[in-house]
């Protein structure tokens, strides 16, 4: 029972680490929530200008949902693994460093899903990248690979992680809530576009 909650707890503080506006504040470009989006995510720190900066904060998002599920998988158990995986992304989207208002959670749920269940992953991705370089609406295609997400999670894994996947991209679409507005009244910025809306 104590690995479950030291996994919550190993993953909430991993997934808490906002790359994008630590890469940002460190690179001298102040805080990223003040520009495009006000998002601390990949997209909207390529609204900088600096595609390195983006692609290091995609990186590291991603990385830390993928660690806090490696970590607990290692030291405990595949149960710990997935609660691990979970608490990270939920510690991007609601950091207590930020006063619980973080990121969008895409990058990070990539993460988690590539340590989870590899195929599941690297299908999230395949869709995302589909999506993008055909509307280049970076959310469009977060929203496309996560609703599919559930469905491959229960194919290539089971009943668990479709659950979990399931819960994540609910709270996907509600962090996506001001993007799908735009989207729908044709105000969403495009990927490359250095503003958002
Ligand atoms: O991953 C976040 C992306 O889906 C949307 O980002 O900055 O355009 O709101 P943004």
């Amino acid at each position: 029972m104590i690995e479950y909650a030291l996994a919550l707890i190993i993953g909430y503080a991993l997934g808490s680490v906002p790359f994008g506006l630590l890469a940002t504040k460190l690179a001298g470009l102040g805080d990223v929530r003040d520009i495009g989006s006000g998002n601390i995510g990949a997209t909207n720190v390529l609204r900088t200008g600096r595609r390195d900066l983006a692609a290091l904060t995609l990186i590291g998002d991603a990385g830390k949902g993928a660690a806090a599920v490696l970590i607990a998988a290692l030291l405990w158990n595949a149960e710990a693994a997935m609660i691990a995986g979970v608490a990270a992304f939920f510690g991007h989207v609601f950091p207590v460093w930020l006063g619980f208002k973080g990121g969008k959670g895409v990058a990070t749920f990539i993460g988690i899903l590539l340590a989870l269940s590899w195929p599941v992953g690297f299908g999230f991705c395949g869709v995302w990248l589909v999506v993008a370089l055909v509307t280049r609406y970076s959310s469009l295609a977060a929203l496309t690979a996560a609703t599919i997400a559930p469905i491959s999670a229960f194919f290539f894994s089971g009943p668990a992680l479709a659950l979990a996947s399931f819960a994540l991209v609910a709270v996907l679409y509600f962090t996506h809530r001001g993007n799908i507005a735009r989207l729908l009244n044709g105000t969403e910025s495009r990927i490359g576009n250095k503003k958002a809306a």
